[in-house]
């Protein structure tokens, strides 16, 4: 096996209007791309050649990764015109993956596990399939698993609303944690040249025939397909790469950053290249700064996700926000969310002096790519 597959052509429509600029799995998770972390994690696995199905804002994946090059890796498109479905997508690439198995991974998705033992299982039961799983509390948000326990195989493969109708409501339910090692048989299962959805369509067939097996996975475990879950999934990965180093470093954070003896740095924060934040700051807990970001004097940031290239001008407060590259915070400004319910501004924002926006209890308040915001939100 040394080759793979990863879906990346959905319009990630819940993620909107971050996703208006940024196609989704170029998200930035501790300023790097969501998908990069995969392709990283794949290669360490012994994975050489990618495919990366595109569709939705192709161009931008393609400029990213190119031929894959720089990542010591080689990387391929397939294109669809118009997304194909999960299923239909990985059909597009079968000439290049007929000849052994191989992995397929969501785009979307930020794990920690290690891919070559799910391989060594996968070998071991010599099923057609085997789905990485993962205990969730909260399974009718995804594809949910229905496992004989001594046999380790799939007996039903429920993607949400199916799994809705069954009216089961246990706390937790293994579910598809989007990581999959296939045989090439599975070609067999997916008609050409038409919108099919993997897990609607295909697993459920494959579970019938005995032949699709899971394989439990534990650790750090997100799908950023909500704002919510990416500010989450970011502090979590923060968390975990801080507990498994050797050092005793409570923060992530790059040497090229400048950082003024007064600012007050509250852990975790993980903070990019050549950020620079002046005097009397109070940066985190749970605080993700990409690179070239340039904070003003007495700014107080906490669990908040800024990306790269954004400004704050000075006493600008910030609490439970994901800013998208390039916003303009201006003075004075108080940007704050509640609960699961964000301040979403994407790219190229400008925010006004002494503006408000404070989310209420019953969703995120969202500003689209470059616009100003000149009045008050406050609810
Ligand atoms: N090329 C291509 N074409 N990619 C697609 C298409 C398509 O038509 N549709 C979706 N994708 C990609 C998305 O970009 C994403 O990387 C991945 O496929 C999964 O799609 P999502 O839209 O994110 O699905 P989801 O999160 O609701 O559910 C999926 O992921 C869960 C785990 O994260 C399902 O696989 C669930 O079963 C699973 O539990
Ligand atoms: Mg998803």
């Amino acid at each position: 096996m040394t080759r793979a597959i990863i879906l990346s052509g959905g319009w990630g429509t819940r993620l909107r209007p971050l996703t208006c600029t940024i196609p989704k799995t170029l998200i930035p998770v501790l300023n790097t791309p969501v998908i990069e972390r995969e392709i990283l994690m794949l290669k360490k696995a012994g994975v050489e050649e990618i495919v990366l199905a595109v569709s939705v804002m192709s161009r931008e994946l393609k400029n990213y990764f190119q031929n894959g090059e720089k990542w010591d890796v080689k990387i391929e498109y397939t294109n669809e015109q118009s997304p194909m479905g999960t299923a239909g997508a990985l059909k597009l690439a079968e000439s290049f993956l007929k000849d052994d198995n191989f992995f397929m991974l969501n785009g979307d998705v930020i794990l920690n596990f290690n891919f070559k033992e799910m391989l060594t299982t996968h070998n071991k039961y010599g099923g057609i399939g085997t789905i990485a799983s993962r205990l969730v509390s909260n399974p009718a948000r995804y594809g949910v698993l229905i496992i004989k326990e001594e046999t380790q195989k799939i007996e039903k493969f429920l993607e949400k609303e199916k799994y809705a109708l069954t009216g089961d409501n246990r706390d937790k339910m293994p579910v598809n944690a989007g990581v999959y090692i296939l045989e090439p048989e599975i070609f067999s299962f997916i008609e050409p040249k038409k919108k099919i959805s993997i897990e609607k369509d295909t697993f459920p067939k494959v579970a019938q025939t005995g032949k699709l097996y899971h394989y439990s996975i534990s650790g750090i475990w997100k799908d950023i397909g909500k704002p919510y879950e990416l500010l989450n999934g970011n502090i979590l990965l923060m968390k975990d790469i801080l507990k498994q180093s050797d050092s005793n470093e409570e923060n992530l954070i790059k040497e090229s950053a400048d950082i003024h003896p007064s600012a007050k740095i509250n852990p975790p924060v993980c903070i990019g290249e050549n950020v620079i934040i002046n005097k009397d700051c109070i940066i985190g807990p749970n605080v993700v700064i990409g690179n070239d970001v340039y904070i003003e004097q007495n700014c107080e940031i906490k669990e908040s996700l800024i990306y790269q290239e954004s400004y704050f001008s000075q006493n600008s407060k910030i609490e439970k926000a994901i800013l998208s590259d390039n916003c303009h915070i201006r003075k004075d400004v108080i940007l704050k969310g509640i609960g699961k319910n964000l301040i979403i501004l994407a790219s190229y924002v400008e925010v006004e002096n002494e503006i408000k926006l404070i989310a209420p209890s019953t969703h995120s308040i969202t500003v689209c790519h470059h616009e100003k915001v000149k009045n008050n939100i406050i609810n």
